[in-house]
């Protein structure tokens, strides 16, 4: 129960790694406002979650949009009177960004949906976020990147690969800028996993073959050993550990 009593907000909880975040976290015993843009989603696990005793809020928020993240903030001090950890999970490519793909063709409206959903979302978050924390003088955040931000492939949108290199460079300089005040900022990099974003777009075999090329485990990464990590880097077992990015990629970044 590393998180009894803590106050801990996620973006992009109602699906994937998110999810899995959720989980781990109310499964360890903190109160958790959880947000997303998928109303009808996010209010059923809301009442699914409660029903089992957790003490869970839903937000309606777009992590795109700065008032949200900010009146998304205010919502969990209502609630809790603080914010002990922020997860900004919300990312991926965004509308009309397809997978991989020449640079001279990206269309630059695609480079900014996918810089809107996976850069500035975390910037958003991490603004009002910090604010808080500072005037509680503590705080945790974790912020989702990718292994395309540390290692591109050629499989990976160009866009997408340089806005999540930003997340993990915003998680570097944010905790050079806090680490005397109380706050601690780090980041986990996922390799492929399977979440229902990737579902979506990519048939069993698909999955397999991509794997095969750049996992060297084989397989994909489960969305809870995802969380599992986030779970360690903002608890007080990682009470030493700020500004890293811990690459959980089924060994790629070994080769
Ligand atoms: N799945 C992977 O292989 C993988 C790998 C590396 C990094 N990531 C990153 O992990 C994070 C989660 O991805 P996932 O695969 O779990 O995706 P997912 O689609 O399963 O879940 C994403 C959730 O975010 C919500 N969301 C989307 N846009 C939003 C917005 N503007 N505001 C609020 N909520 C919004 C969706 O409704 C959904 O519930 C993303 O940042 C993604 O880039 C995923």
């Amino acid at each position: 129960m590393r998180y009894e009593n803590k106050v801990v907000l996620v973006t992009g909880g109602a699906s994937g790694i998110g999810r899995a975040i959720l989980d781990g976290m109310v499964r360890e015993g903190a109160r958790v406002m959880f947000t997303d843009i998928s109303n009808e989603v996010g209010q059923s696990l809301e009442a699914e979650l409660r029903a089992g005793g957790h003490d869970v809020r839903f937000g309606r928020a777009d992590a795109t949009d700065p008032d949200d993240a900010t009146r998304i903030v205010a919502d969990v001090v209502n609630e809790w009177g603080r914010l002990d950890v922020a997860i900004n999970n919300v990312g991926g490519p965004g509308r009309g960004d397809t997978s991989g793909g020449p640079l001279e063709d990206l269309d630059p409206a695609a480079w900014r949906a996918t810089f809107a959903l996976s850069s500035e979302s975390t910037f958003y978050g991490m603004r009002a976020q910090i604010a808080q924390m500072l005037a509680q003088g503590s705080g945790v955040i974790g912020n989702t990147a990718s292994m395309a931000g540390v290692r591109p492939t050629l499989t990976s949108s160009v866009a997408y690969a340089a806005a999540k290199a930003s997340v993990i460079q915003l998680t570097r300089y944010a905790a050079l800028m806090y680490a005397d005040r109380g706050i601690r900022v780090n980041a986990v990099a996922p390799g492929m996993t399977l979440t229902p974003a990737v579902e979506a777009h990519l048939t069993p075999e698909e999955q397999k073959a991509f794997v095969a090329g750049i996992q060297p485990m084989g397989r994909m990464l489960k969305p809870s050993e995802i969380a599992d990590s986030f779970l360690w880097l903002c608890s007080d077992e990682a009470s030493g550990i700020t500004g890293i990015t811990v690459n959980v990629d089924a060994g790629l970044s070994a080769a």
